[in-house]
């Protein structure tokens, strides 16, 4: 009886677990009142059928940047909907990773043309002529145009485009419609790389997002909670921990919301009825093993054998280690592994020096006196069992 399988599974804890997933959309955002007061000034020319402002948003990673420009875009549309004076409002996505100016461009092409109409061609046409189809596209539906380019600090040859697109109307590219563009980037050197002409239309209007604080992000998670748990599932102090933790560590509520998320996993796989405060610690333990296993799988295989060979060291208590001793337990690692080692001492020094920086390693200066001269020590920065589980199970996955 096959489908008696699931049967009894129960989503016993959630109530709607979509609601802290990253596709969730929130209806409502709390602890943003400053941000959401500058973009209502930034935004009201639309109100009255002017030229929109063109605004640079930034901040750190998480703290809300796109939820809320998304939230502001859809309040201004149902504003625009009620006003005579305003012109028909179109806004327009485009998350611009790893995108270039004529691939923008096209989606914004093709975005504007909807389902039913043919798509601008991928290849075959210069960024000019793209550019004149998107402005002929624009004047011919008329209204106001807002193009929020997300991530734009990825697009390559940024400077192209928004030096022409928010100069299109004054340059006499489009009579009948207007164009503003919303930039959101969570780099802030990206200012800098910009030409000054450019910097000065696309910081027509900053608005600048803060990490939020422990409060901050105990109430976005408390909103959240209600929504996405069953009442009754969670302790008080869980929420508190979530967003202490998440506030000391970047200020991020994608980092708390995750927190609550996993720490409802554990509690489920525990059988708990509620999420308790260990659930949450244990999320937070889970996720930082999760970070040290990617950073992990991205260094090279040497690398990672030296970092499994201060792993071993460490768990005998044999470190902080010269570089000689590291090397010896380097060579019978990659034995182990099945690994032609690295034969110099300075090779094994030079990827200690990068593992060091990297943040891996803790390095030590020590000074045997007058003979022995100064030399460094090294040990791990990082948990031993997570380095060795993660290379067992890099290992268990290679042919
Ligand atoms: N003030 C808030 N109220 C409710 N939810 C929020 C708030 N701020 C952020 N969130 C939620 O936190 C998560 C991260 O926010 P968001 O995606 O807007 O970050 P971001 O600043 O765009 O980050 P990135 O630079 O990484 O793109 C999303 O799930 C978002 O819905
Ligand atoms: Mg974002």
């Amino acid at each position: 009886m096959t489908e008696d399988l699931f049967s009894d599974i129960t989503d016993t804890l959630f109530n709607d677990k979509m609601v802290l997933s990253e596709e969730y959309q929130p209806d409502e955002i709390v602890e943003r009142e400053d941000e959401i007061d500058a973009f209502r000034s930034a935004l009201k020319d639309v109100l009255f059928g002017r030229n929109p402002s063109n605004v640079f948003v930034y901040g750190k990673t998480g703290v809300g940047k796109t939820a809320v420009t998304e939230y502001m875009m859809n309040a201004l549309k149902t504003e625009v909907s009620h006003r005579d004076e305003a012109d028909e409002l179109h806004v327009h996505f485009r998350n611009c990773n790893d995108d270039t100016v004529y691939r923008t461009v096209r989606a914004l092409i093709n975005s504007i043309r909807g389902a039913d109409r043919e798509l601008f061609p991928e290849t075959g046409h210069s960024t000019a002529h793209a550019l004149e189809t998107l402005y002929e596209e624009m004047d011919s539906t008329g209204g106001t145009f807002l193009f929020v380019l997300d991530e734009i600090d990825h697009l390559s040859d940024v400077n192209t485009l928004l030096y022409e697109l928010p100069r299109a109307r004054a340059n006499g590219h489009l009579t009948t419609s207007r164009v503003g563009v919303i930039g959101i980037s969570n780099n802030y050197a990206f200012r800098s790389s910009l030409s000054p002409k450019v910097k000065d239309t696309l910081m027509e209007k900053e608005i600048a997002f803060s990490p939020y604080d422990a409060g901050e992000l105990h109430s976005i998670l408390t909103t959240r909670a209600h929504k996405a748990l069953i009442e009754g599932t969670w302790h008080e102090s869980a929420i508190k921990l979530a967003a202490a933790n998440a506030a000391k560590d970047t200020g991020s509520a994608r980092q708390a919301i995750d927190l609550l998320r996993e720490g409802g996993d554990i509690a489920e796989e525990n059988g708990a009825t509620a999420i308790t405060d260990e659930h949450i610690e244990a999320a937070v333990d889970r996720v930082q093993r999760g970070r040290v296993k990617n950073k992990l799988r991205d260094q090279t295989m040497h690398g990672q054998l030296i970092l499994e060979a201060l792993a071993t060291l460490e768990i005998k208590g044999a470190t902080p280690a010269k570089s000689k001793e590291i090397h010896q337990a380097y060579v019978d690692v990659a034995e182990d592994r099945h690994q032609d080692p690295l034969t110099t001492l300075k090779s094994i020094q030079n990827h200690l020096a990068d593992l060091t920086m990297l943040g891996f390693l803790e390095r030590t200066e020590h000074n045997e006196g007058r003979a022995g001269g100064a030399h460094y020590q090294y040990e791990l920065a990082l948990d031993p069992t997570v380095v060795l589980e993660t290379r067992d199970a890099i290992e268990a996955e290679s042919p």
